[in-house]
């Protein structure tokens, strides 16, 4: 699907995102591996998630919607049993490379595929780890690409700092290390978003969670689990398109509420204050908060590699943001965008270069040079949500009578935000052009 979106006068009102796909993902598998019966609010409502459920499905968990985004989940290990099927994931690679985690530790053989954009992301970097706790992890080549044969068995613990900042690689082994003999350890010099120690512990693992100066350290004994209420709150990384958008889009003012504030998310907000944006953040519950953003003038900045990995799924957006800023921005130690849904960093440089910015991306940093006058033109969002979504932002922020922006694959945001269009026409109150294409290819199907 093609999307053509015009420059917004200005945006207002309130946004509610999905349920934070990360969040999602975790409960999903840990309310299957858990006795009895869990209840799951606000569960994220894209593609990957849904994927997600259907592998634990064949697993055996039971799940039953019981109203507006509440899930009831019947799980246990009495009920699991090896997939007659391989399992598909779709576009994600933390539903892969999390389910590989839960399958190494049961004595079945088991087969996780994907779509094209999945099946070129390494899994290396989960097979190793999975392979010295003892299962054996088969994909194709040197980077172990799927389709990914797991063959389970009883693993021992393991102790182990993975080589890249990675909370799929975390939470891969700490899921693998809920069934091993003996305890594990997960050492980060870098924190990576927290969900699965938090998860795991609201579900009644044996976990502890050190954070000083060498680093964030995590000690899991195996452990039963048991069911639990798990209430999801909106996810910041899909939040952060609004703010942006509150910030670049001249006249506005955006209100994102209840978003989730923990460990590793919300790095994008210090950046956009660094930036100069204007910005309230206002504490509503735990681990919650609503954020407010007004257009204001943006400056460019320095971004570290050490804050990457709180940021790594916003720098598409952040680069809209430093597109339109005053001056130069630098963004270091991005190798990892180049191993996500798309090669995310040569991508952002096209789609920005493509609207009117001076962009150049080389080896894993980025160099913005500000100050553009967005205009109209093509995409190609690659097949990449964040990319397709950042295209959208920009175009809202593009200076009038300068063009559409017209964004090639744009049915990738379903993956993760299948409300997207509803919601930038609710905040720019109808007042922009926003048109919904058949690709080429989907007409002639
Ligand atoms: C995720 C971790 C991050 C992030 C991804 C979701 C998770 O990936 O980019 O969108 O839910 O664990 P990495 O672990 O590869 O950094």
């Amino acid at each position: 699907m093609k999307a053509i979106i015009g420059a917004a006068p200005s945006l207002s009102g309130e946004v509610v995102v999905p349920g934070d796909k990360s969040i999602s993902h975790r409960a999903l598998i840990l309310s299957g591996l858990a006795e009895g019966s869990s209840t799951i609010t606000g569960l994220s409502n894209g593609d990957d998630v849904r994927n997600t459920a259907l592998a634990m499905q064949s697993l055996g968990v039971r799940m039953d919607e019981v109203g507006a985004g509440v899930l009831i989940v019947e799980g246990g290990q009495g009920l699991l049993h090896e997939p007659d099927a391989p399992l598909f994931m779709g576009n994600s690679g933390t539903g892969m490379r999390l389910m590989a985690g839960v399958l190494a530790s049961f004595p079945w053989w088991s087969v996780l595929y994907g779509d094209a954009s999945l099946s070129r992301r390494p899994m290396d970097r989960v097979a190793l780890p999975l392979s010295m706790m003892g299962a054996k992890i088969e994909g194709r080549g040197s980077s172990c690409l799927p389709p990914l044969g797991v063959r389970g068995t009883q693993l021992k613990g393991i102790d182990y700092e993975p080589p890249v900042a990675s909370a799929q690689v975390k939470s891969a082994v700490l899921l693998a290390a809920l069934r091993a003999s003996g305890r594990s350890i997960l050492r980060e010099r870098l924190v990576t978003r927290t969900h699965t120690e938090e998860l795991l512990s609201m579900f009644g693992a044996d976990i502890e969670v050190h954070d000083g100066p060498d680093g964030h350290r995590v000690v899991l004994n195996p452990s039963p689990l048991v069911s639990c209420e798990v209430v999801i709150p909106g996810d910041p990384s899909q939040a952060a398109f609004w703010i942006v958008a509150g910030c670049i889009v001249p006249d506005s003012e955006v209100l994102t509420s209840h978003v989730y504030s923990g460990p590793a998310r919300l790095g994008f907000l210090d950046v956009l204050v660094r930036m100069g944006a204007d910005i309230d953040v206002h504490v509503i519950g735990d681990h919650l908060v609503n954020v407010r953003a007004r257009y204001g003038g943006l400056r460019g900045i320095e971004l570290e590699a050490s804050e990457v990995p709180g940021v790594i799924d916003e720098i598409p957006i952040l680069a809209v943001a430093a597109a339109v800023a005053e001056g130069r921005t630098v963004m270091h130690g991005l190798g990892e965008l180049r191993v996500k849904e798309s090669d995310r960093l040569s991508a952002v440089v096209s789609m920005l270069s493509a609207l009117g910015a001076r962009i150049e991306g080389t080896g894993q940093q980025l160099v913005v040079e500000g100050g553009a006058r967005l205009r109209g033109g093509r995409v190609d969002s690659k097949g990449d949500h964040r990319i397709a979504m950042a295209a959208a932002i920009a175009a809202l922020a593009t200076e009038r009578g300068r063009g559409e922006v017209a964004i090639d694959g744009f049915d990738s945001v379903d993956t993760s935000y299948p409300g997207f269009i509803d919601d930038l026409r609710r905040v720019s109150r109808g007042r922009c052009s926003v048109e919904l294409l058949l690709d080429d290819s989907q007409q002639e199907s």
